[in-house]
């Protein structure tokens, strides 16, 4: 979600903000101010399923106007996080592909979107069920969808497995907030739910993925974003962008909605049509 917007944010979430900054920082050069958080400039055309959602309210470029992060499923759908677009009508919005550069100049976008659907579950406190499906009016050919996984993720959630996270989302730490034009592309570390469990007592079995470590990590704006393993040359989403205590903080890692658990599967399985 949008750096500037994130008090928009459910209250839970807002909490957790919160409580980040209210923690010491190390004195000043100990810092970290490292570059999505840790990461480098995506080269053109790298991730070409990356969606960059727009608030059409929010501004005149494209630049200001990205709102959430997404990925292109099928030429017609579109994976986020539920958080993102809660409430929202589809009037209201705009997915745009295939950029690397979001564009920094004034121009006017339309809505390209048909409908939105927030998974029927999500729990706006706990987090649960971060997920949603955007339709587009008209289907994107020109550039390849991501993957999903036909079968359970399990081997891929072993300890030293790296992840990629992009996303347009804050570069800069807690009061630096720092909106790249260019997507940033960072290898997260997964954490297993134990260690994760221990940052974040309620976490529920299952239900998420955890990666990140200190100074590496997604942050404000990649939600809604892809959690991405290559398989062969195929780029496939485990998880999407859903939340963490601050960003890039040793102990906190991020949390991923994961793709895999039974009732985020079985909400893609019933409202993606796979046009
Ligand atoms: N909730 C944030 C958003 O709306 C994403 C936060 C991700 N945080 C993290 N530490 N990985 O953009």
């Amino acid at each position: 979600m949008h750096v500037l917007t994130r008090l928009a944010l459910a209250a839970g979430v807002l909490a957790v903000s919160l409580a980040a900054r209210a923690a010491p920082l190390p004195p000043d050069g100990e810092r970290l101010r490292p570059l999505i958080i840790g990461g480098v400039d995506a080269v053109k055309d790298q991730y070409p399923f990356m969606v960059s959602l727009q608030r059409l309210d929010f501004g005149d470029s494209d630049h200001t106007r990205h709102w959430c992060g997404a990925t292109l499923i099928s030429p017609s759908w579109v994976l986020t996080a539920a958080h993102c677009v809660q409430g929202a009508t589809p009037a209201g919005y705009a997915a745009l592909a295939g950029a690397t550069a979001l564009d920094t100049t004034v121009r006017k976008r339309a809505s390209n979107i048909r409908a939105i659907h927030v998974h029927p579950a999500f729990n706006g406190s706990t987090l649960v069920n971060d997920v949603a499906l955007i339709q587009l009016r008209k289907p994107i050919d020109s550039v390849a969808p991501a993957a999903l996984l036909d079968g359970g993720d399990s081997g891929y959630l072993r300890t030293g497995r790296l992840f990629d996270v992009i996303g347009w989302g804050n570069t800069g730490l807690e009061g630096e907030a720092a909106a790249p034009a260019v997507l940033q592309t960072v290898k997260t570390p997964f954490v297993p739910f134990k260690t994760c469990r221990e940052a974040y007592p309620g976490l529920q079995p299952g239900t998420s993925i955890c990666a990140g470590t200190e100074g590496i990590d997604s942050c404000q704006g990649d939600s809604g974003g892809p959690l991405l393993v290559q398989r062969r040359k195929q780029w496939t989403v485990l998880g999407v962008v859903s939340w963490g205590q601050g960003c890039a903080q040793a102990g906190y890692p991020g949390v991923y909605a994961r793709l895999a658990d039974g009732y985020i599967r079985d909400f893609i399985m019933a409202t993606w049509t796979r046009d």
